[in-house]
């Protein structure tokens, strides 16, 4: 199989414009194809991009196939992550700390490189279409499965002065504050949100997609000034509506870091970075007219 997609990456003569997708199950609701299809109208840039659906047990066998269709790249979404960090065959530094990876990208020589944009997406989000000064913030993240997997170590590049990693099973977020290995990163239950004086909450749970809440004590508002959902939608979460129901000056939801992270996947495969304010905006008006 290898041999057989080294020849492919290594052909020409391929027609029309360079081919990417976004891999996961279910997945008919990304807006993956969509942000890259603008991103690739403002960059000039030529290449085209589809939603694929994989079977569950069936991953690398699905990118396979899509790598001698002439596939190029794609993105990796729920609940593939940690299967594309298995199929790549080289790792960025970001993708090795997260131990999942959302972008992959086909070498010509058959080597397939796998990355992690998820966590550069969010600090790009808070830094620059928020203006969020992430030196010295004290941050608490809510959550220790992927999607908190994901961002600690770009926080922790990004200078944060404190990582308070809380989830409701208290030993996942020890495990992965001891695996970030470094004295800024606490791991704790719950319950240590009531001693907490985190200047931004990241929610990074999944509690409010099911429709359950995350009990919040009211002492973790006071010293807030921004609070992020990592998800997205039409309506704001359960975490942002309470939030602005505690004062908090500023609530945000994930769309400015799917956003960014896509643009950082762009970036690896065009060597382009395109601008993401436009294609935000653009979203925003979509989703609010419920498209
Ligand atoms: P993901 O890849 O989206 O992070 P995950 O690995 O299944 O998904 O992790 C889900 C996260 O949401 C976990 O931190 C989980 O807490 P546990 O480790 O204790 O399971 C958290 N979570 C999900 N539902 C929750 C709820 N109702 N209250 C609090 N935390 C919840």
């Amino acid at each position: 199989m290898n041999d057989e997609i080294a020849a492919m990456a290594s052909t020409e003569t391929l027609a029309g414009p360079d081919r990417y997708a976004v891999f996961g199950n279910p997945i008919s609701h990304s807006r993956s194809p969509a942000i890259h299809r603008m991103f690739a109208s403002q960059t000039g840039q030529a290449i085209s991009y589809e939603k694929r659906l994989a079977p569950l047990d069936g991953f690398a066998a699905a990118v396979d196939a899509y790598r001698l269709e002439g596939g190029r790249g794609c993105n990796v979404t729920v609940p593939f992550k940690l299967d594309a960090a298995r199929y790549a065959t080289a790792l960025s530094q970001r993708a090795r700390a997260a131990g999942a990876v959302n972008t992959l990208r086909f070498d010509a020589d058959g080597g397939c490189y796998g990355d992690n944009t998820d966590g550069a997406g969010l600090v790009a989000d808070l830094t620059q279409r928020l203006g969020l000064d992430l030196a010295g913030a004290r941050v608490a993240l809510l959550g220790a499965g992927g999607a908190a997997r994901g961002v600690v170590l770009p926080l922790l590049d990004a200078g944060v002065e404190s990582l308070l990693i809380v989830n409701r099973t208290a030993a996942r977020a020890l495990e992965l504050a001891s695996l970030a290995g470094d004295a800024r990163v606490v791991g704790a239950g719950l319950d240590a949100l009531g001693e907490a004086t985190a200047s931004v909450v990241i929610n990074a749970t999944s509690a409010g997609l099911d429709g359950s809440a995350l009990a919040l004590p009211a002492s973790l508002w006071d010293r807030v000034e921004l609070a992020y959902d990592m998800v997205y939608g039409r309506k704001p979460t359960a975490f942002m509506c309470e939030a602005t129901q505690r004062a908090c000056p500023r609530v945000a939801d994930g769309l400015g870091m799917l956003v960014e992270q896509a643009a950082e996947s762009f970036l690896l495969w065009r060597g382009v970075r395109p601008q993401t304010a436009p294609v935000y905006q653009a979203l925003r008006v979509a989703i609010d007219a419920g498209h």
